[in-house]
């Protein structure tokens, strides 16, 4: 069993904190919970603001923060800026810690780029661990994968150079070629100088065919943080 070092919290009581977020294990589908069957999993229908899950483009007052996290984002999120990003937080001497505690420096952020969550992310880890336990009970790497997952998200605190919400959060992408329009808010990278370089504007840019994943440098943010080695 993963061990989340929280003093009187179970598994069941995260679960239930929440309501309507987890169901239990017998609780088959139906509208009163509203959750689906996928598999064998309880899937929640709508996400916490009562909207389809990964909706961007609905007009709400979550999506105006989202939006403008991703408008920062994908104007400055350049091949340079997430070199040097890179290189700089590739020395590892911000601080050092346990997991636990790394997990409690995130009880008081909330990730600008989410449209469907709005809880501090030391929520998010919990509750992702605590789901993943009850529907895969004997994965434990997977129950471990899920609580640290977005641990890299303490990029913005200050013990780790208290960065903007917008170079920490949300969807990575390849930089150094050309922008792809499945990215969400696509429309923002016109305003990124990286755009209007020739050498960065074609389906490969800089890259060569089966170069693999460690020679693509992606845009910079928590997911590339925990990356690193
Ligand atoms: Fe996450």
């Amino acid at each position: 069993m993963l061990q989340t070092g929280v003093p009187g919290v179970t598994g069941r009581s995260l679960r239930l904190q929440r309501a309507g977020r987890f169901t239990e294990p017998n609780e088959s589908s139906n509208a009163e919970n509203d959750t689906a069957v996928d598999g064998e999993l309880d899937v929640p229908r709508r996400n916490a603001f009562g909207l389809d899950f990964r909706d961007f483009e609905k007009e709400s007052l979550r999506n105006a923060i989202v939006q403008e996290c991703y408008r920062k984002n994908h104007i400055y999120q350049t091949c340079e800026f997430a070199n040097k990003k890179k290189e700089e937080y590739g020395k590892l001497d911000k601080a050092e810690m346990s997991i636990w505690e790394c997990c409690e420096l995130l009880k008081n952020y909330v990730d600008e780029s989410d449209p469907d969550l709005d809880e501090p992310q030391i929520d998010h880890l919990l509750q992702t661990a605590e789901a993943i336990r009850r529907d895969h009970p004997h994965e434990y790497w997977l129950q471990l994968t899920a609580l640290i997952h977005d641990l890299g998200k303490v990029l913005l605190h200050p013990a780790f150079g208290e960065e903007p919400q917008w170079c920490v959060v949300g969807d990575t992408f390849p930089l150094g070629c050309a922008f792809d329009n499945n990215i969400v808010h696509h429309q923002f990278f016109k305003e990124n100088p990286d755009s209007r370089n020739p050498a960065f504007n074609t389906k490969l840019g800089i890259y060569s065919e089966n170069i693999g994943l460690d020679n693509i440098t992606m845009s910079w943010g928590h997911d590339e943080y925990m990356y690193l080695e």
